[in-house]
């Protein structure tokens, strides 16, 4: 990974913003990443976020953490947060930006544990692929204290599968169809491609319930996205 994410980041923090990220998918086009996104405050947030933030309580870890936008939101809030990412760049800005405690490693090397698992900005992208989810979700789980929660955000992608007349073109005998090849480039060089999953509601909780997690609907955003908590089966 040559950490264009993260390169990106840094450029915008130490005021070299010159343009924005490239993204696109094994379904969709050339889309423009706008870098103040990655450094939105509580009131530029979408709903389903400030929801998941409002819900945090005790300890919190914030996985993919990012520019650490909402880890600082809860900072300030008292709470006592970690702030954990795989690119280094991304963990250099969240410490400028002020987050105390940060840590560039994997979730799957995170060892500590918590009382709210945060994971936003289509959370379950980090999982990859479909058959990843359960060890994802096993090793979120082990990582809660007793009565602890995950708040996690996705979306039912299908809708990107429909032409004009209403049909859907995708291809059953693929792969779930939330599965994306993620391409991203930024002034000019090309990222290594990765994977991203978009996971429907009902696909996560089954794969909840087959690692004895609960999940709960917490709210649906405009677009097929919505927000779910997770917590330990009693
Ligand atoms: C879509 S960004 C979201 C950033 C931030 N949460 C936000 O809402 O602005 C996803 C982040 O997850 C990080 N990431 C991807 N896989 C990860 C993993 N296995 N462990 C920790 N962070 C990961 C990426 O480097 C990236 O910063």
């Amino acid at each position: 990974m040559k950490d264009l994410f993260g390169k990106a980041l840094l450029d915008y923090h130490n005021g070299n913003y010159t343009e924005d990220i490239i993204t696109s998918t094994s379904i969709s086009d050339d889309d423009e990443l706008p870098l103040p996104y990655l450094f939105r405050s509580y009131s530029e947030m979408p709903h389903l976020e400030q929801k998941a933030l409002k819900l945090c309580k005790g300890k919190v870890l914030d996985v993919g953490c990012g520019t650490g936008s909402h880890s600082l939101h809860l900072q300030v809030k008292g709470f006592e947060v970690k702030a954990i990412d795989i690119s280094e760049g991304a963990i250099e800005v969240s410490k400028k930006r002020g987050v105390l405690n940060v840590e560039n490693i994997s979730v799957l090397d995170e060892t500590e544990t918590f009382d709210t698992i945060l994971l936003l900005m289509n959370g379950t992208g980090i999982f990859q692929e479909l058959t990843q989810v359960s060890k994802y979700l096993k090793h979120l789980k082990s990582l809660l204290n007793s009565g602890g929660q995950i708040l996690i955000d996705s979306s039912d992608i299908k809708y990107m599968y429909e032409d004009e007349d209403g049909g859907f073109w995708m291809d059953m005998n693929a792969n779930y169809y939330g599965e994306l090849d993620y391409f991203l480039s930024y002034k000019g060089e090309k990222e290594t491609s990765m994977k991203w999953l978009y996971l429907d509601f009902e696909t996560l909780k089954l794969a909840c319930e087959t690692v004895g997690l609960n999940c709960e609907l917490v709210a649906e955003g405009k677009h097929f996205d919505y927000l779910a908590k997770l917590h330990e089966t009693i």
